[in-house]
């Protein structure tokens, strides 16, 4: 029997899909899940994402005021070329986005290193600091339009670890818009592998707009296939998936997720 409310009742065995209105709304149920998890564990694991989906995620966890002396964070991927100190690297958004408005230790904080020298080493010891640390409470998750999570490109190996990944060229294109120019992204990066986010305890994949719409629907209601990584998540015991209505338009049992979402007992709301 799982003790209800509290972070070991995460065993539910079920993708849930959560559809709200607008991406504010559905952020504001993924921070939720978040906030409940720092309550009832003030030493969390957090495995966070970058782009564009997760920033209203952070500024509503800043907004909430939440304790993170303690918590220990896990960042996805990061650009294979880019210093720490590069604009336009996950170790800046980082910065920028949440970790500069916190009051978290950078002792906890962990990104992968874009300029490790020996990266096979680098990805095994980012792998080996994941499990010293207990193992990644909640992983925060987007999705590409290739189905990609973390920068799990299409035909990733299902049980994949963290580990150098070409970038494809529809990616490029899509994250083009944070460089100026597709000629300045680079063509590789670390990334944890799907083998790596399974093992989070729970995923929170967070998709809006109607660019979104079709990766959803094949993760979510496609066979599970390395052509789109993000289905691997139906083999994960604790998955939530927070999307605005656009993110769910191709869904096509939209209506029967909205209804069991709306009509949860009490002890399992968010
Ligand atoms: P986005 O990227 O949030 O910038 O759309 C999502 C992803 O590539 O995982």
């Amino acid at each position: 029997m799982f003790a209800r409310n509290s972070v070991i009742a995460l065993a539910t065995f079920d993708m849930e899909i959560i559809i709200q209105p607008t991406a504010e709304a559905a952020t504001t149920r993924a921070a939720r899940v978040i906030a409940r998890l720092l309550r009832e564990k003030p030493n969390a694991v957090l495995g966070l994402a970058t782009g564009s989906t997760p920033l209203l995620l952070y500024r509503e966890l800043i907004r909430m005021k939440l304790d993170w002396r303690k918590v220990t964070t896990f960042n996805l991927d990061e650009y294979v070329g880019l210093a720490p100190t590069h604009p336009q690297s996950y170790h800046s958004f980082m910065r920028e986005n949440l970790f500069q408005h916190i009051k978290i230790s950078m002792r906890n904080v962990h990104i992968p290193d874009g300029m490790a020298k020996n990266i096979p080493a680098s990805c095994e010891n980012y792998e080996r600091k994941i499990t010293a640390a207990g193992g990644i409470d909640l992983q925060v998750l987007g999705i590409g339009t290739d189905g990609h999570i973390g920068f799990n490109e299409p035909t990733s190996s299902l049980a994949s670890r963290t580990r150098i990944k070409t970038l494809t060229q529809q990616t490029r294109r899509d994250n083009a818009r944070f460089f100026g120019s597709e000629a300045d992204v680079p063509h590789h990066c670390i990334t944890m592998g799907i083998g790596t986010i399974m093992e989070a305890r729970q995923n929170l994949l967070l998709a809006f707009g109607p660019k979104k719409a079709r990766a959803v629907a094949e993760a979510v209601e496609g066979p599970i296939t390395s052509i789109n990584p993000a289905s691997m998540l139906q083999m994960h015991p604790a998955t939530k998936v927070c999307l605005d209505k656009d993110a769910a338009s191709q869904l096509q049992r939209a209506d029967y997720y909205r209804w069991v979402y709306d009509n949860k007992p009490g002890w399992q709301q968010i």
